[in-house]
């Protein structure tokens, strides 16, 4: 069992592998929180919370002359406005006669075998009958509200799910704040990591202390955004990839946010999430409910490596619905870098001619394909092909591209409209604009209300039409502007505060009739890149473009990022072409497939511009991630090198799940005259195996050599392929020295396998 109720304390534990969740009923009937953290077993931590009499920090009417017992100091599940306790609230409503209060005490529970699902928001899912519900139901002393705690818990992955249902069993309230999970932790020793970023430059770590007063990741653009992630990690002080403790916390939700972490008088650090409440306001009429969306939580005693872990396995197993979620992916080619809006059928065929003859197997045609799309400013909204460009239609060109023996793919933005546009003309009520006011514009193009049902019908029949019609393989999912003018046709005036998150659930209830009509599609989630990259979109689509930054040195950093929420096979991640569109920058083909390897992987340029050493290189290294692919995307995913520290090289590692086969890549940042060596300590191997590693063939790490090669015309350099044969533990506590790198951004790239058996006449032992 892994939820208990003590009912003589009215303690409830939750228990996961390595974890302990605990919780009581206070002597006045308040859910508070003991403890989360390390597992402590059934043990009752009650004596963990004390209460003195502080001044300034009152108690509950009932507490009478027990003045230590405060809801301003006591840690608790679910914290809500106005019944004394200052810090951060929950849950905010205001009632009919216009008092804002709601004190929330328990009234029942229930554990349910299997995992609670949430009307019409995406959430983790169980079907292997792994999970436990607990529902707690605390009512409000003076009202009929209730809210209804969820608590998922995944034993095996150390995750607990979180959600909240509000309850109106009176007359109408209005919700000022609904969000889904408060965690008050006793200390306050605890760094908050978050991934801040800006278009084409998504996810960039950045660490703080906790400190009296508030710290805050947040989005109130209507999306997840590129500025922030709904996901972060709080930690013991200066916690790492391998040691401190940590709390991670992601929020399956596609819309503004909130993360707030507060030190509070005494040193608690109080954490809650949950939709953004700038800008919200809900009705909930009697017998109404609102569901706040799902906060995954894992803690992890042993760094963040091993707190992404458990975020990676947990999405791949217990998140993602697609029927991609653990299988090969097939390898694509994107026409979009290499021809943008210019399109011709006979183009994008002979593009895909020449991907076929390299080995890809799936060709995507981008943005550029329907009536009027000539530039951004025109024809988002209008779903029908643009006859100049494909005489006959999606479905000729499908045809095609299929005849070949390929996949194929298609872009599509449902959630948008350009003013000049069939679409627009004919309903230019149908996007969010304010009354009286000229709605705020970006990349030329405005926001559809997706809250409207005749809206999704529509975007669902016609596009839905094509991807039947021409038998589309894949479909990428993008979204190229943020929410600004929210206010919505289908919402009375009074009820405008709900537009932001109506448009939020209608989006899902689209992707939802997509996905379910389109089981065999291979969905790839966009917004300029990874503008909306989290796990509500994951839900949907197993993948995301992880950003428009195709540069391999920034996509390390991207990437990186990432990597510590999301796992390496929800990252989609292309090879471009040299020097980079975005920065100009120039780089080694190697080096942009081995960072492009790290996700999953496709290339996005002009193949037919390719000279013949090009195009032999590409074919090696499409039948090499084809070999490796299965275990890049699903094996445990290392991080080397903290990219935010070392400016000098990045360094990553995938092992399998059986420990048998590992693939390391380095890619050099900044060379040095009179170079220093790099060495760099592998993880997650046996101790007691033994490992070959062998330096791949696709790598450039050669630098003066290699020019020395090419001059002797030969094609590689014996002495730097030589083959180590290593203990797991040497590879992991001595480390693998790297190649000595002479030129900016040269990579290597490693596999290591299971040795049999000692021997062979390896170079080591010669
Ligand atoms: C933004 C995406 O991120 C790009 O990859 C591309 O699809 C363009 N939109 C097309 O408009």
């Amino acid at each position: 069992m892994a939820i208990l109720f003590d009912e003589k304390k009215k303690v409830f534990t939750l228990q996961t592998k390595n974890t302990t969740w605990q919780m009581q009923v206070g002597r006045y009937g308040h859910l508070l929180h003991l403890y989360y953290g390390r597992r402590v077993g059934e043990g009752v931590l009650d004596y963990l919370v004390r209460g003195i009499n502080r001044g300034f920090s009152g108690a509950p009417y009932e507490a009478g002359e027990d003045r230590g017992y405060s809801l301003d100091t006591y840690p608790q599940e679910y914290s809500a406005y106005g019944v004394g306790d200052y810090r951060i609230s929950c849950l905010s409503v205001e009632h009919g006669d216009g008092s804002r209060a709601a004190e929330l005490l328990f009234d029942s529970y229930q554990i349910e075998k299997g995992k609670y699902s949430l009307a019409g928001l995406p959430a983790a899912w169980d079907e292997g009958g792994e999970a436990e519900t607990l529902r707690v139901v605390l009512k409000d002393k003076a009202s009929l509200v209730e809210a209804v705690l969820l608590y998922g818990v995944f034993e095996e992955h150390d995750v607990i799910t979180r959600a909240c249902i509000i309850r109106n069993k009176g007359e109408g309230i209005w919700l000022e704040r609904a969000l889904s999970a408060c965690l008050d932790l006793q200390r306050h020793d605890l760094e908050m990591i978050t991934f801040y970023g800006r278009h084409t430059m998504e996810r960039s770590l950045e660490r703080g202390m906790c400190r009296h007063g508030k710290i805050t990741a947040e989005s109130m653009r209507g999306t997840s955004s590129h500025q922030e992630n709904p996901f972060v990690i709080l930690c013991e002080k200066g916690a790492g990839e391998d040691w401190g403790e940590c709390y991670g916390m992601s929020l399956v939700y596609s819309g503004s946010f909130l993360a707030e972490a507060e030190v509070d008088q005494i040193n608690q650090t109080r954490f809650v999430m949950g939709i953004h409440p700038e800008g919200f306001r809900w009705r909930l009429e009697k017998g109404e409910r609102f569901f706040a969306p799902e906060v995954i939580f894992s803690f992890t005693s042993d760094g963040y490596g091993a707190l992404s872990k458990n975020f990676h396995r947990f999405y791949q197993e217990h998140l993602i619905r697609s029927k991609y979620r653990n299988t090969r992916r097939p390898i694509l080619l994107n026409h979009w870098e290499a021809m943008e809006f210019h399109i011709q059928e006979e183009e994008l065929v002979s593009l895909a001619v020449s991907a076929k003859e390299l080995g890809v197997e799936l060709f995507v045609m981008d943005d550029g394909w329907f009536k009027g799309r000539d530039h951004d400013r025109r024809g988002l909204g209008d779903w029908t092909p643009d006859t100049k460009k494909l005489p006959k239609g999606v479905t000729g060109l499908s045809e095609k591209i299929h005849g070949m023996g390929m996949l194929f793919g298609i872009w599509i933005e449902p959630e948008m409209i350009n003013e000049d546009s069939d679409l627009y003309r004919a309903h230019p009520d149908w996007c969010l604009k304010a009354p009286g006011r000229m709605p705020n514009r970006e990349r030329g193009q405005l926001v559809l209300d997706m809250s409207s049902r005749e809206v999704q019908d529509y975007l669902f029949e016609n596009i839905g039409g094509i991807l039947k019609e021409a038998a589309v393989d894949y479909v990428k999912w993008d979204m190229n502007r943020n929410l600004s003018d929210v206010w919505s046709f289908s919402c009375p005036a009074i009820r405008q505060g709900e537009a932001g998150h109506r448009y939020v659930l209608g989006l899902y209830e689209l992707m939802e009739r997509f996905v379910r009509a389109f089981p065999e599609i291979l969905f790839e989630g966009c917004s300029g890149g990874g503008g909306r990259f989290d796990a509500g979109i994951l839900y949907y689509m197993p993948q995301i473009w992880c950003s428009d930054n195709t540069d391999a040195v920034e996509r390390i950093s991207i990437q990186y990022g990432t990597s510590f929420g999301y796992p390496v096979s929800s990252m989609g991640a292309h090879v471009s072409v040299s020097p980079n569109l975005q920065t100009g920058r120039s780089m080694p083909l190697e080096t942009r497939a081995i960072v492009a390897m790290a996700g999953a992987f496709g290339y996005e340029l002009d193949v037919r511009k390719t000279g013949q050493e090009e195009r032999k290189r590409i074919k090696e290294q499409i039948q090499w991630y084809k070999q490796y692919q299965e275990l890049i995307l699903y094996g445990d995913y290392y991080r080397l090198t903290p990219v935010e520290a070392n400016r000098e090289f990045a360094a990553w590692q995938v092992v399998s799940r059986d420990k048998k086969t590992a693939v390391v890549s380095a890619v050099c940042l900044h060379a040095r005259s009179n170079p220093l060596f790099w060495r760099v300590r592998l993880k997650g191997l046996k101790e007691d195996t033994w490992y070959r590693v062998r330096q791949e063939r696709l790598t450039d790490c050669s630098g003066k050599d290699k020019e020395q090669e090419q001059k002797e015309g030969q094609d590689e350099n014996p002495a730097k392929r030589e083959e180590l044969l290593c203990l797991g533990s040497g590879l992991m506590y001595g480390g693998v020295n790297l190649p000595v790198f002479w030129r900016d951004y040269e990579s290597v790239l490693y596999v290591i396998e299971e040795a049999d058996k000692r021997g062979g006449g390896l170079p080591g032992e010669r």
